[in-house]
């Protein structure tokens, strides 16, 4: 089977790293890639966004099955104009790509389904949103409507925020995604990742895990795309996976069938585990980065098999196992990320760390020119390690991260700390 990626981060090399190991795998191709991806796929430099000349190289080159890995790509439609080209897809389709694509709509499918959430409302003007963030008392938290590259979200303090951050929205501060915006109740507790995969009829449970999304250690410092993370997560035991897939995975892949909108793909359920219980905080229509780092090096089982019986409506005949291990994963990023970065250096140290116990390196913004890898991106590397539990998995992943040098390379030294401190 000749198998199509669409991506070039983390998440993507570690997709590409299990596909490539699938006895139904006869080729792997991946647009556009990174120098890790291109050392088990062929990377062809047709950027993520063309959508045209994706369907065209992938009808050119007799692709049977395509993966789309990123939010942007489903929430644009591009499965929608791979399946019209002939094109089998994991998805979902741009509309059910919604679930991640407005965060409206998700909140009013809470409702209707009954899944527990932070009390909130819709806004398309900033008076009566100010005078709602002041029912619901302080902190509040303030969200754009659509995709805002995950920097969509204000939690502010006081008044004087909540409405800086109310009109700062308005005025257009995160571009379109704020023509509409929901106030909602905050949610104070401890977040978890879970995963699952749709067919649009059929659900299965794929794993757990736990993000780091402050840049510094300790959890402090701005938001980024995930600093770093592991799998399982013990604030998800097995008793809270089966509610996540209970009260909110199921009756949200049954609301989105009775609604005509099949959901076929992975979601991603951002939970809050608040004193009342676990809480919807967002759901997600793809796979986490860095989360699908630490999920691909446990999963035992054949993940294209997995993702094609999610695409042909078979899942119910599938059944996935998962290595007991602890998986790792440390995000090594260049000097400035979040905000503006150095681009071109050398990175030195990979082939030793990729030598070590357990240990897979992941890239997502790495290229190589000549010889040499080079760091072009924010997030650069995600260092992996399985364990046999997260003391040994930490220990690991940077017992390697002390070996991988670039200039301005930067990593948190806490990763698991949450866990560690159970
Ligand atoms: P989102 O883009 O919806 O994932 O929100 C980004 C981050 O904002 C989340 O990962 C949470 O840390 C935080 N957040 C979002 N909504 C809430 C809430 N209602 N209460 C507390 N924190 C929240
Ligand atoms: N790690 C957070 C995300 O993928 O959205």
């Amino acid at each position: 089977m000749r198998v199509l990626l669409v991506g070039s981060g983390g998440r993507e090399h570690a997709l590409a790293w299990a596909l490539a190991k699938s006895p139904l795998l006869t080729k792997l191709v991946c647009a556009p890639g990174n120098a890790g991806i291109a050392q088990v796929a062929e990377c062809v430099p047709i950027p993520a966004t063309d959508f045209a000349a994706l369907a065209a190289f992938a009808v050119e080159n007799r692709i049977d099955f395509a993966v789309i890995a990123a939010d942007a790509q489903l929430v644009a439609g591009l499965w929608d104009v791979l399946e019209a080209a002939g094109i089998r897809s994991l998805g979902p389709s741009k509309a059910a790509a919604v679930l991640e694509g407005s965060k409206g709509f998700v909140k009013d499918l809470c409702i209707e389904a009954g899944i527990p959430t932070a009390a909130y409302r819709r806004f398309t003007a900033p008076d009566a949103a100010k005078a709602f963030a002041e029912t619901l008392g302080y902190p509040v938290v303030i969200k754009a409507d659509g995709l805002a590259a995950g920097k969509g979200v204000i939690i502010a303090a006081d008044k004087v925020e909540a409405d800086k951050a109310i009109d700062f929205m308005f005025e257009g501060g995160f571009g379109d995604s704020g023509h509409e915006i929901v106030v909602e109740e905050f949610m104070d507790g401890e977040e978890a990742s879970f995963f699952a995969l749709s067919d649009g009829t059929h659900v299965i449970p794929l794993a757990g895990a736990q993000d780091h999304k402050r840049v510094g250690d300790g959890d402090v410092g701005p938001n980024t795309g995930g600093m770093g993370a592991y799998s399982p997560a013990p604030v998800l035991p097995p008793s809270l996976e089966q509610v996540a897939m209970e009260q909110f995975i199921k009756p949200t892949v049954a609301a989105f069938a009775a609604k005509g909108l099949p959901y076929m793909g992975v979601l991603y359920l951002g939970l809050m585990i608040t004193k009342a219980g676990p809480k919807l905080v967002e759901y997600n229509a793809r796979f986490g980065d860095p989360e699908c780092q630490v999920l691909m090096p446990r999963l035992k089982s054949d993940l294209l098999a997995a993702l094609l019986a999610a695409r042909n409506g078979t899942l119910d005949k599938l059944n996935l196992e998962w290595r007991e291990d602890v998986a790792l994963t440390v995000v090594m990023a260049s000097k400035g990320y979040p905000g503006s970065y150095g681009k071109g250096h050398v990175i030195t140290g990979l082939d030793a760390a990729a030598k070590l116990p357990g240990v897979t390196v992941f890239h997502a913004g790495t290229e190589k020119r000549g010889n040499d890898i080079v760091a072009i991106g924010g997030r650069v590397l995600n260092v992996t390690a399985l364990g046999k539990d997260v003391v040994q998995a930490q220990a690991r992943a940077y017992a390697a991260v002390d070996l991988i040098h670039w200039e301005g390379a930067f990593c948190r030294r806490d990763i698991g700390w949450r866990a560690l401190q159970r």
